[in-house]
């Protein structure tokens, strides 16, 4: 696989960061990922969008003017032939060249980091058909969850949990609400409306979340944007959740009690329909 790294193309082998790296000692460091179907690049510029927001909150610089980044995407794609699959794009605040809790002087150079992961069947994926079963699990993330930070290992320690329940997910509670799942946000469909956590600085904002809803309230669908707890989750017609990798994907089990049947439901199929017709 060749990867990006500081402007240059390399053999994944030869790609090589400072053990000081501000995100190798600190998770000082703000991440994208971006869907690649039939070798196109899906809501691009909502992903651009945020990683420029995630970088000013985290007071660190833009280090590539936006075309670049495109054109950055447009080349990895195109040298490791991704017809399916995503981009992962990291930057870090660099190398101070000693651990510091202190920020590095302003020039320190950051450090930019992209590769591809290919994906076949991203699009028809079996899981679509069948559904995923999630369990609740406590919510102790940091309380800025707006910004797309690399500091994931909350998240993955919640996804183990659920792999040790049998489960395929965690969906995150605080205060009793759901907040959003390890790496999703998360919804509800009652009586045909679409019940989703409203925006704030406690869960991510999806770039997935925000064009599904566009096209939600295009095709005439309600949406209500409040939070919701798991009983109402459980006595819910249907759940699904978002991300740029997965689309939208049906949820037909919550803590052991099953949904529709045990089965994907109407709304969460024609959605996961609605957004791959129309970003692609
Ligand atoms: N995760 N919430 C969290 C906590 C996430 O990590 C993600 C994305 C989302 C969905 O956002 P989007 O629709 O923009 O992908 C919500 C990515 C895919 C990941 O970490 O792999």
């Amino acid at each position: 696989r060749t990867v990006y790294l500081n402007g240059d193309y390399l053999p994944e082998t030869e790609a090589k960061v400072s053990v000081f790296d501000r995100g190798f000692v600190m998770a000082d460091g703000v991440y994208e990922v971006t869907s690649v179907l039939n070798g196109k690049l899906l809501d691009f510029p909502g992903h651009l969008k945020r990683l420029a927001r995630s970088l000013a909150e985290l007071r660190m610089g833009n280090p590539l003017a936006d075309e670049d980044w495109l054109a950055v995407h447009r080349k990895l794609v195109e040298l490791n032939d991704i017809d399916e699959g995503i981009i992962y794009l990291q930057v870090t605040r660099g190398n101070p060249g000693d651990r510091d809790f202190a920020f590095p002087p302003e020039d320190t150079p950051q450090t930019v980091v992209l590769f591809t992961q290919a994906k076949p069947g991203l699009a028809d994926n079996p899981q679509a058909r069948t559904g995923l079963r999630v369990v609740s699990v406590e919510d102790l993330r940091w309380a800025r969850r707006d910004i797309k930070t690399v500091q994931l290992l909350y998240p993955s320690l919640a996804k183990m949990e659920a792999k040790a329940q049998g489960a395929d997910d965690a969906w995150l509670v605080e205060d009793g609400f759901v907040t959003e799942g390890t790496s999703n946000n998360t919804y509800i469909v009652k009586n045909g409306r679409i019940i989703t956590r409203e925006l704030s600085n406690d869960i991510l904002h999806g770039i997935t979340r925000a064009s599904l809803l566009r096209y939600a309230a295009e095709a005439q669908m309600q949406i209500e944007e409040r939070p919701f707890t798991i009983e109402e989750a459980q006595a819910a017609d249907e759940a699904f959740f978002t991300s740029a990798s997965a689309f939208v994907l049906p949820v037909v089990e919550i803590d052991g009690v099953s949904l529709g049947g045990g089965k994907p439901g109407p709304v969460a199929t024609r959605l996961r329909e609605l957004y791959l017709e129309e970003s692609l």
